[in-house]
């Protein structure tokens, strides 16, 4: 059997290194083998770098890490009719229970049980690797046209998902959003936290018409703040945002989505949200932090202006679809300007330093396999 290099770590521990596997190969009808091309880096691979959430596969002590993966279908199952061999293609990250019903319908991401398993995460071996063999319904094939952003399918499935999921909500409560599909037409959207799923999210938010309104720590004329501002967005400054200041300084929010995984930060805003609004959170706070919040004044708020909190994890198989849709119509809609979220690019053998942390102009760095 051939061996192959994988970054891998042992959970718990700040131990990591590039390690050898054996390269997996095709063993059923329905499974398909991918050249991994490139990784992305998220706060999660850097939680479980510093010694954070992570397991290992059962009988294992090591973990390979990596969940956004991106690469090239080299060989497939007899019976695999979505992808061929030279797709680009990325696979999911969460694998059901095998117990509860989403799990069943292939809604892992809405696993009831919470024995699901995470490629890269939770139980697991993930990307960061040169081979992955999955089966077929964890495949989503990458037009060629956008294999350039592919790498940011998994980030942008987690603000598809959230997003999808608060339009939802408010489809099922509101007469207004009912009566209209497009629902986010024209709406005040708030985007608390402009690293790449925030500004993945805005740039869906956007492409939906919505009036989005991009918030952060840093300086105006920085990375961040310029490209929002590029895909026809707002910044505001949170600095200049006081605690209880949230809805002076920008207004009444029909939707705002979390993304800075700051408790503090995240809680102040609910006083920009208008009557009726929705507010998702994704952000998932490393370390306990501890808050305190009116928690009457909360809770009248969420009473008497019909105000929904939902959190969002994960995403399920039509969310990377939605994906692709999107980054083939921002691709269409602003050129070259989604593959700027991809400000590092690093070899492999730099994995130690871009997951000991990252500089203040980094959006998302990736490790490239070729
Ligand atoms: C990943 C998700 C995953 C979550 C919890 C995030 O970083 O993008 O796919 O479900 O972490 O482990």
């Amino acid at each position: 059997m051939q061996c192959m290099k994988a970054i891998a770590l042992k959970p718990q521990t700040k131990d990591l290194g590039i390690i050898e596997r054996d390269e997996p190969s095709i063993t059923a009808p329905d499974e398909i083998k991918i050249r991994v091309l490139r990784v992305g880096i998220c706060g999660t691979d850097r939680e479980e770098a510093a010694g954070g959430r992570a397991m290992a596969p059962i009988g294992r002590d090591d973990l390979v890490i990596g969940h956004e993966m991106f690469g090239k279908v080299v060989e497939t199952g007899r019976d695999v009719t979505r992808v061929k061999p030279g797709d680009f293609a990325v696979f999911t990250v969460r694998r059901g229970c095998g117990k509860c019903l989403p799990c069943a319908m292939n809604r892992p991401d809405m696993c009831r049980t919470g024995d699901y398993r995470e490629r890269g995460i939770w139980g697991l071996d993930g990307y960061q690797t040169e081979y992955v063999v999955d089966r077929e319904q964890y495949i989503v094939r990458v037009p060629g046209a956008i294999q350039d952003t592919g790498v940011l399918m998994e980030p942008l499935s987690v603000a598809e998902k959230a997003i999808d999921e608060a339009v939802r909500l408010q489809s099922a409560r509101l007469p207004d959003a009912c009566a209209t599909p497009a629902w986010l037409f024209g709406k005040r959207c708030l985007v608390a936290g402009l690293g790449p799923i925030g500004l993945l999210a805005a740039l869906a938010l956007r492409l939906r018409g919505a009036e989005v309104y991009g918030l952060d720590i840093v300086d105006p004329g920085t990375a961040r703040p310029k490209w929002i501002e590029a895909i026809g967005g707002s910044y505001v400054d949170g600095r200049n945002v006081g605690p209880g200041k949230a809805d002076s300084a920008v207004g009444q929010m029909d939707m705002i989505f979390e993304a800075a995984g700051i408790a503090v930060l995240d809680f102040n805003l609910l006083d920009a949200l208008a009557y009726n609004g929705v507010y998702v959170l994704t952000g998932i706070p490393g370390g306990d932090r501890p808050l305190q919040i009116q928690g009457a004044e909360l809770m009248r708020r969420l009473v008497l202006f019909n105000q929904v909190m939902a959190g969002s994890v994960n995403a399920a198989h039509g969310h990377f679809q939605m994906a692709v849709n999107d980054l083939l119509q921002a691709s269409i809609t602003w050129g070259d300007h989604v593959e700027k979220l991809i400000t590092h690019r690093h070899r492999t053998g730099e994995f130690k330093e871009v997951l000991a942390g990252h500089s203040p102009d980094e959006i998302k760095a990736v490790i490239e396999w070729t």
